[in-house]
């Protein structure tokens, strides 16, 4: 097995090589080899020219970059590759336990410099700094990954490795042979034996094998949402009139929004508390909900007999921007003016190819409240099936067991025939 195992890693190494188009480089402690990089490494950069605007380039890392001021320590060492007018890139790395990992990348590129950055209207140098994921290296092994990846040090920078070898702690001058490889590198089938054999090329204590529940996903398919956000909790809404101070709206339930903003879906709860606000008319009501990421504006329209949610606007403030979307062609939670709405289910709305919403134990009564109570509840049809569910359910079960008794019985009937014949 080891022996085995040895190949591969020697195999491994040399296609390794093959592929590299990158820099390498031999850091060395009182002449003796202690830190080894192979990679390759290009930058995207964003930066401001004349005009208000932005130019983004693309930057390879030049062969001709030196590692000045790389250096090695017994628990930490630092890659530091320099290059053309200030620019500088580094990776620190650190002992921990029986493994060591990258701490933080820095990249420091200087404006000034008009031969990579023309035009470029800033002056000076601009460092960012981000983390990579490269954690739990063996001792004495090098980190080794093919795959290209991407690091977002800043809205204006992208770096981008590939064909990765590093042996940051190198032990008596040697670099290693033994590889630990990232998970992007993994599915790797190089093992015809039927055996069902760990990657041999994955060097790790077996006491960090075992997965955890939590992490079960190692491959994210990338359209599907992920439903992990808890049930939001349900908030407790009531609008009064302006005249006399009675309460004229209200409104229970949890909220979830669904949205797609720059091609991505995304959810968020909204958590109260929520500051409520709104206007009770006689032919429309209206109730806002403002959290602090998000606000939500249902507007509630009858026709004397019926109510019902007319209009919905959502602002959902994240990260990459702000969300707005309105619809105002709805016909939701309908129910008799003098009545309530309500559905105790999870409820699924899509309010527009971008927008849906998602309501817990909602209960609403947007007109003719009376003495600050609900009025009798108009029960949503949803949760009405779910009572019809386990109905279908238990008659398709029985209808099965009856099959499954008879062909027993049909069964049983000619072995017997079939033994009185012998
Ligand atoms: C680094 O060291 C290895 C062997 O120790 C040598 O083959 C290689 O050429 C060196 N690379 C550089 C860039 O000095
Ligand atoms: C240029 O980038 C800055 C942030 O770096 C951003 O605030 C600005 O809106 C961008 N300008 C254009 C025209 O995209
Ligand atoms: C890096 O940039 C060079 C030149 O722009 C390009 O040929 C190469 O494919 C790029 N590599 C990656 C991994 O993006
Ligand atoms: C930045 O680039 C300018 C122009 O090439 C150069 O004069 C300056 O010394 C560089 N800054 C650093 C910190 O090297
Ligand atoms: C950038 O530096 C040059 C030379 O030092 C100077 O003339 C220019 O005004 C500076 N620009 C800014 C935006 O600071
Ligand atoms: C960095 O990558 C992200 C995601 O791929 C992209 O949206 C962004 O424009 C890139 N930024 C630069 C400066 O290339
Ligand atoms: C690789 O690791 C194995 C066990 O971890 C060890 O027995 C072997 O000597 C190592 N090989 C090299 C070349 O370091
Ligand atoms: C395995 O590695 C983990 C973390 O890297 C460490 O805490 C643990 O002590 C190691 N176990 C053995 C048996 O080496
Ligand atoms: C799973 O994650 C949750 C929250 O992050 C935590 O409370 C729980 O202990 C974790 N369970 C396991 C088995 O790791
Ligand atoms: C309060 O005013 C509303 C109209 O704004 C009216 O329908 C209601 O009867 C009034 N209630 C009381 C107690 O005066
Ligand atoms: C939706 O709400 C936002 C603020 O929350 C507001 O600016 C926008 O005008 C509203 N749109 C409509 C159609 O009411
Ligand atoms: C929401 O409804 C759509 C269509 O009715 C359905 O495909 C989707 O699975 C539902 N989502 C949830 C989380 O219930």
């Amino acid at each position: 097995m080891s022996r085995y195992a040895a190949f591969v890693v020697v195999l491994f190494v040399g296609v390794a090589f093959q592929l590299s188009h990158g820099i390498e480089v031999n850091v060395t402690d009182e002449g003796k080899l202690c830190l080894y990089a192979n990679l390759a490494l290009n930058f995207s950069v964003s930066y401001e020219v004349a005009g208000n605007k932005n130019s983004t380039i693309e930057i390879e890392l030049p062969k001709s970059a030196t590692s000045e001021g790389s250096k090695c320590d017994d628990t930490g060492s630092t890659l530091k590759l320099s290059f053309a007018e200030g620019h500088s890139w580094s990776i620190n790395f650190n002992i921990k336990d029986k493994s060591y990992q990258a701490d933080v990348i820095t990249f420091a590129y200087n404006l000034s410099d008009l031969l990579l950055f023309p035009g470029s209207s800033a002056n000076g140098t601009v460092t960012v700094t981000a983390k990579p994921d490269i954690t739990n290296v063996g001792l004495d092994t090098c980190y080794s990954c093919k795959s290209e990846e991407i690091i977002q040090a800043s809205p204006q920078v992208n770096m981008t490795l590939s064909n990765v070898l590093i042996q940051a702690f190198v032990v008596n001058g040697h670099k290693s042979e033994n590889l630990t490889t990232c998970a992007a590198d993994q599915p790797v089938t190089t093992t015809p034996t039927p055996t069902p054999t760990p990657t041999p090329t994955h060097v790790t204590n077996t006491t960090t094998a075992a997965p955890t529940p939590n992490t079960t996903t190692t491959v994210v398919p990338p359209t599907t949402p992920t439903p992990t956000l808890p049930t939001p909790t349900t908030g407790n809404y009531s609008i009064k009139t302006d005249v006399n101070g009675t309460v004229c709206l209200l409104a229970n339930f949890g909220l979830r929004i669904g949205f797609q903003q720059d091609k991505k879906y995304r959810e968020v709860n909204m958590e109260p508390p929520a500051e409520a606000s709104g206007t009770c008319g006689v032919n429309s009501s209206e109730l806002v909900l403002a959290s602090k990421d998000v606000t939500v504006q249902l507007t509630f329209t009858n026709d004397s007999t019926k109510f019902r949610l007319h209009a919905v606007n959502v602002t959902v403030t994240t990260s990459s921007g702000v969300f707005v979307q309105t619809s105002n062609n709805l016909s939701l939670w309908e129910a008799t003016v003098g009545s309530s709405y309500m559905c105790n289910k999870e409820q699924n709305f899509t309010i527009t190819s971008m927008l849906s919403l998602y309501t817990f134990n909602l209960h609403v009564q947007p007109f003719g409240v009376k003495n600050g109570l609900y009025s009798t509840a108009h029960e949503c049809s949803l949760d009405d099936t779910s009572i019809l569910i386990p109905i279908i359910v238990g008659a398709a079960l029985a209808g099965l067991i009856l099959i499954v008794v008879i062909a027993y019985v049909i069964g049983r009937r000619k072995t017997h025939a079939g033994y009185q014949t012998l």
